[in-house]
């Protein structure tokens, strides 16, 4: 099967209702914490994606048993520390940074050694941001140049730690939450406030954990070693995946869209505050309580006069995954757009700052770059003309869903994107919906 898909027109204007596929980082926490709950938890609506894949990949490894039923998964939770490890198990956390930071917290304590290793993507990343507290752990981790392969071999000394999480980085985060749970003792984070879902979670199946909130950090203390239940949980939509439809929306000529059950959590919502400061005029309605998460239905409308913004670096982690999308508006907006300490988006599945740039100067934008801040010379009146080639990079799939949606709404003499497969990482569904909104697609 072709990898690649070509479009040769923008899609005509819309009317519809969607629901978009579940979220990726609340598939991910559900999966590891049911696998240390004690008994069988039930998911509802789980992503079904390859990193979700890999992650129940990874729990049967260290000797979690799983059921795949009609509408939901069931899963054996055997307690905290109560893997059962083969030594010298190999884990591979595929293209997921998120599996592979959070599964060594989890596994911190273990006693046999197991190896992770992941795809070309995720052996590019950088594992020392998690190596660094695991060692404080008393884990003992073992990496060359900081990258995969990760050998654990477990824990020496086993003692709680406090730590600073200076990255604003939920992934590192949660590694240390998961760690702290089968450390005795009472483990405190300072933390640059980055997506809570993990410490939510905890707090909604009544485990000891405080969470206080400042302007800046979260200062969370967390006790080791609480047994807790097995819990049901249904997954919402992805805010990730919801808005490539949002940007759509908004850039397509007299289009109305609303996108149902959504996670609408304040540490995922960026980009609407940021569009919407924009003059995006994105509204979250129907907002209801479940479990301590927010979720809602998006309403979304064209828009034309789109303003510059100056982007304050307190929304970046709020908006981690959706930046490349941001730009996009940025590119069609009135004046210059300048975003501010964006280092952080070269660590992900590609370094994607530095590819946001290219793509904008491909579509005939002005952009300068000082360091990790970026200034974008916006154009309402971009009009594309060239034919344009998205080649593979090191399959990222949010690489390839904003091309498709920059090709589908900025025009130009027919495009062609790479690396189709790519979806299938985080939104298998992604060009279905597409569609039925009235893509053409070849
Ligand atoms: C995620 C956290 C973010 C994000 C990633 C998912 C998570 O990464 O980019 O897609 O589920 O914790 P960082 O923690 O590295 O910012």
């Amino acid at each position: 099967m072709k990898n690649q898909i070509k479009i040769n027109k923008v899609i005509q204007p819309f009317k519809k209702k969607i629901y978009v596929s579940s979220d990726k980082s609340l598939s991910i926490r559900c999966v590891l914490l049911s696998s240390i709950a004690l008994g069988t938890s039930r998911i509802f609506n789980l992503l079904k994606s390859e990193d979700v894949l890999s992650t129940l990949d990874a729990i049967k490894k260290i000797g979690v048993n799983y059921r795949k039923k009609k509408n939901y998964i069931e899963i054996d939770g055997v307690g905290i520390n109560g893997f059962k490890i083969k030594n010298n198990t190999i884990i591979n956390a595929g293209n997921s940074g998120t599996l592979a930071r959070c599964i060594l917290g989890l596994c911190s304590s273990i006693n046999n050694k197991i190896k992770l290793v992941g795809d070309q993507s995720l052996s590019k990343r950088d594992f020392s941001r998690v190596i660094k507290p695991l060692r404080l752990f008393g884990a003992n981790v073992r990496s060359r140049n900081g990258m995969l392969p990760v050998e654990l071999t477990g824990s020496d000394l086993n003692r709680p730690i406090k730590y600073f999480e200076n990255k604003g980085s939920a992934q590192i985060k949660t590694c240390i939450i998961l760690s702290a749970i089968n450390t005795p003792g009472i483990t405190k984070i300072k933390a640059i406030r980055s997506r809570d879902h993990s410490e939510l979670m905890l707090k909604s199946f009544k485990y000891p954990i405080k969470i206080k909130k400042t302007k800046k950090y979260d200062l969370i203390d967390i006790k080791g070693m609480s047994q807790f239940k097995a819990f049901n949980y249904e997954i919402p939509g992805d805010i990730s995946s919801a808005s490539f439809f949002i940007v759509l929306t908004l850039l397509s000529k007299d289009s109305e869209l609303l996108i149902k059950d959504v996670n609408v959590n304040p540490s995922r919502i960026g980009i609407i505050t940021i569009l919407n400061r924009m003059n995006a005029k994105i509204k979250i309605i129907n907002k209801r309580n479940y479990k301590g998460e927010q979720k809602g239905d998006i309403k979304i409308k064209s828009r034309k006069n789109f303003k510059s913004i100056i982007c304050p670096a307190s929304l970046n982690s709020s908006a981690i995954d959706e930046f490349m999308l941001i730009f996009l508006v940025a590119c069609k907006s009135q004046g210059i757009s300048t975003f501010k300490n964006l280092n952080e988006l070269n660590k992900k599945e590609s370094p994607r700052l530095n590819i946001a740039i290219k793509f904008m100067k491909m579509i005939g934008i002005k952009v300068i770059r000082k360091k990790n801040d970026i200034k974008i010379f916006g154009n309402p009146n971009l009009k594309l003309k060239k034919k344009y080639h998205m080649k593979k990079f090191l399959k990222d799939h949010r690489i390839f869903m904003m091309s498709v949606i920059a090709a589908l709404t900025l025009g130009g003499n027919g495009w062609m994107v790479e690396d189709k497969d790519s979806i299938k990482t985080s939104f298998p569904n992604f060009l279905n919906i597409l569609k039925i909104l009235g893509a053409k697609i070849n």
